[in-house]
């Protein structure tokens, strides 16, 4: 028995938000983005949407896909680093606002840019063990709620027409190297226990590092803090994630291909029979980077950075779902899944579609 993907389904919200905008309430350029980032646009979500929003709107585009209905459904795994709440996480949230029966289990997990691959691990053990047969995975984030409103940010959405004052452009431009890269976006699959006739999971390789959690982390807000969120960590900027992009940049380079060797040599493939290597959309240098070192060719490694920034645990369901509607991915092709992310969280997973 194998864990297939029977349905594919994305949630972005309406906003787009292209460099130009961000240039106009801080010190940035979009040649500097598209330079070293190769992102052009991203979404934003509305006032009040949340990643539980658009991961509902991603899982019933995938349960429509996959030709099921709540009932159908054994089991529900959430993976986001942008939870509605600071707990509970946004499993029970989905799990009542959709109608699914109570009793159903829904699994929150994290794992940041990982979310989505660890979740798909996830899934195929819960399918391969008899426990479920049926699961609802869901991976999105937004990370707009961690931008600083008040600076003018409400013109990047057209909710207000103004030129920002000289201290909000330096504040904001003070974020400028980590807000550039992201943008709000979900995306869900149904997995399936089928007999097994080739197609589905394979194998996978998960890794953890928490030596350097400083390389990607929000230092302020957590619970080793009494109390755990004060007026000074706000006005500090401590809510605001830290980033050392150049460290994360460079474990991205080194991690990524390494574990997709190891994935292909535990399944006894080769890197080179992957039709499809999908990638965690965090940098098309990334991306390019790791394509190049695997000795995969751009027509087999697809991305769609360029329109929607990184979407932390969204990016890899999104990109799935792009490729299968519009034909890069189709029946019998192997694919293979890497991310790596805040924790830091790394892996790679092999799939028959
Ligand atoms: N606009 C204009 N200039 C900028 C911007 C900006 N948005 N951001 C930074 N700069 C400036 C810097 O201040 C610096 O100027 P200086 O030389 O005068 O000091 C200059 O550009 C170069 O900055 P670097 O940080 O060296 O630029 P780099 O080429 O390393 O690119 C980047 C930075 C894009 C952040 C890159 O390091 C990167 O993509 N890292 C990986 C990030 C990542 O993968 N995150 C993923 C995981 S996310 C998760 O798990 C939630």
């Amino acid at each position: 028995m194998r864990s297939v993907i029977t349905g594919s389904g994305i949630g972005i919200p309406k906003n787009v938000v292209p460099n130009e905008k961000l240039a106009r309430i801080m010190d940035t350029s979009d040649e500097w983005i598209q330079t070293r980032s190769g992102i052009t646009r991203r979404h934003y979500a509305d006032p009040g949407q949340s990643s539980s929003d658009l991961g509902m709107m991603a899982a019933e585009a995938a349960m429509k896909a996959a030709g099921r209905t709540q009932d159908d459904i054994d089991a529900l795994i959430f993976a986001t680093m942008t939870p509605d709440h600071f707990f509970p996480g946004n499993g029970p949230v989905v799990q009542a606002k959709m109608g699914f029966r109570e009793s159903m289990p829904a699994f929150d997990i994290r794992q940041q840019c990982s979310g989505f691959l660890y979740g798909l691990d996830l899934a195929d053990s819960l399918i391969r063990s008899g426990k479920y047969a049926r699961i609802l995975l869901i991976g999105g984030d937004v990370h707009t709620p961690f931008m600083p409103w008040q600076n003018g940010w409400d013109t990047t959405i057209g909710l207000e027409d103004r030129e920002v004052t000289a201290k909000e452009r330096e504040d904001n431009t003070k974020i400028r190297d980590r807000v550039v890269l992201f943008g709000d976006g979900a995306g869900a699959v149904v997995v399936e226990a089928m007999d097994d006739n080739g197609r589905g999971f394979l194998a996978s390789k998960l890794y953890t590092n928490g030596s350097n959690i400083e390389a990607l982390y929000t230092r302020g807000i957590g619970f080793r803090l009494r109390p755990f969120v004060t007026h000074k960590q706000i006005d500090d900027g401590d809510i605001i994630p830290d980033m050392d992009g150049r460290e994360v940049f460079r474990q991205a380079l080194s991690k990524m291909p390494e574990s997709v060797r190891e994935v292909c040599a535990a399944s006894g493939v080769s890197v080179s029979d992957i039709d499809v290597l999908l990638i965690h959309q965090a940098n098309l240098r990334i991306v390019e980077g790791v394509a190049k070192q695997l000795g995969l060719g751009a027509d087999r490694v697809p991305h769609n950075i360029e329109r929607y920034g990184n979407t932390t645990a969204g990016t890899l369901p999104i990109l799935y779902h792009e490729c299968v509607a519009d034909g890069r991915v189709k029946p019998g092709m192997l694919v293979c899944f890497t991310a790596l992310g805040s924790g830091l969280h790394w892996g790679a997973a092999l799939y028959r579609a």
